[in-house]
């Protein structure tokens, strides 16, 4: 099964969730705004996280959501993290539903101040879709 894991994070922590994951799986954790993001060949399972930035969601991120195909991911799997809110799980849920991607229930969420111990969960989650 084909898993890849992309993330777009200002200061660090989404990216250490998606580093998380990407260790777990034996995937690299690929930021949206990196010339290598694109999906272009088809994956089973895309991992797809970002935070919550006054109450939405950074706008590359809005951006790359918006070039996904559907065709080229099985299902996508959304994780995120902010001091409180969960608010950005719904938002990047409802932009893949908007381009047809199906999207997996089970959601990854880490506030900001626990994910430097958060390793062992963000493994067992991912492993549980690959
Ligand atoms: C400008 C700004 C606005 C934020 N707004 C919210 C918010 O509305 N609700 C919330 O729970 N966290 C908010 N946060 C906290 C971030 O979501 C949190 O620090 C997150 O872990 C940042 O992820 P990153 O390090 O991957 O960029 C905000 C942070 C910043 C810098």
């Amino acid at each position: 099964m084909s898993a890849a894991v992309r993330f777009y994070s200002r200061s660090g922590n989404t990216k250490k969730v998606a580093e998380y994951i990407a260790d777990a799986i034996g995937a690299k954790a690929v930021s949206v705004d990196s010339s290598e993001a694109a999906i272009n060949e088809k994956v089973d399972v895309l991992f797809i996280g970002g935070a919550l930035y006054a109450y939405g969601i950074d706008e590359k991120l809005k951006n790359y959501l918006e070039s996904l195909s559907a065709d080229k991911v099985g299902k996508a799997v959304v994780f995120s993290t902010s001091w409180l809110s969960k608010h950005a799980l719904d938002l990047i849920k409802k932009s893949l539903t908007e381009k047809g991607i199906k999207v997996e229930t089970e959601t990854l969420y880490f506030k900001s101040k626990a994910v430097d111990k958060a390793s062992a969960e963000a493994a067992s989650f991912a492993k549980k879709f690959v």
